[in-house]
């Protein structure tokens, strides 16, 4: 088993029976839905709220009944994978694309986990790119300010050369900053910027990590 299948798997045991449950993105959310899917077919009763397509695709895949975050007044928790996470749980999600749907479900729940191999967690954020999700109009303009504050910002495409997507339609720019040393203040501006829809940085949503380690071991870590 690796590091991100052993934290999905465990994380999964949080889920009881009669909740709302967001179902996160990413090749270790992946994990913790394929154990879910396991448990409904035993009789679990949950319904799911998902943060993007790919995840209703494998919800649907693996027969978990969901439900549109419309729909639901509260989500009682969500589940769901970071690119990387500090010692005050902040972290930079989105290196799946899914950010804005992820931090939407998360702001609806009472409480977050994340489920995170051991490499993920560090010291100072930043090493992973920072990613903004912004409408193609106009994009360029964005892209000049964020140039013009040295953050490096990328337009990310797929390897087939085209233009990457959100399931909004969006477009990300990925900001290469090695080091995030304020990141509630980058959060705020970033999010002021006309044209920027949200950014990578989820600053105070995760309560609890599950991290998997390469030994096979997992540790619960509750803030
Ligand atoms: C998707 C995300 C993912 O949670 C994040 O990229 C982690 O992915 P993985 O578990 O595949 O490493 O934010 O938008």
């Amino acid at each position: 088993m690796n590091s991100k299948q052993i934290a999905g798997e465990k994380a999964c045991e949080y889920i009881q029976d009669g909740m709302i449950v967001g179902l996160g993105t990413g090749s270790t959310a992946y994990y913790m839905i394929q154990k879910l899917g396991d448990r409904v077919a035993e009789g679990l009763n949950v319904t799911g709220v998902v943060t993007s397509k790919a995840t209703e695709e494998l919800a649907r895949e693996r027969n978990i009944p969901l439900m549109d975050l419309n729909d639901v007044t509260e989500i009682d928790l969500t589940i769901d994978g970071a690119d990387e996470v500090d010692a005050e749980f902040c972290g930079i999600k989105g290196g799946g694309g899914a950010l804005l749907f992820e931090k939407l479900v998360a702001h609806a729940s009472k409480k977050s986990i994340w489920v995170v191999g051991e490499d993920k967690v560090v010291a100072t954020l930043g090493t992973f790119p920072l990613p903004v999700e912004v409408v193609p109009f106009g994009y360029k303009q964005v892209l000049r300010q964020l140039e013009y504050r040295g953050y490096q910002p990328l337009l990310r495409h797929h390897e087939d050369g085209s233009i990457y997507l959100t399931d909004s339609q969006n477009y990300i720019l990925d900001l290469q900053m090695s080091e995030i040393t304020n990141p509630k203040e980058l959060n705020a501006w970033l999010n002021n910027l006309p044209g920027v829809v949200e950014n990578g940085l989820f600053l105070n949503y995760a309560s609890t990590l599950v991290i998997g380690f390469s030994d096979g071991s997992v540790e619960v870590r509750d803030k």
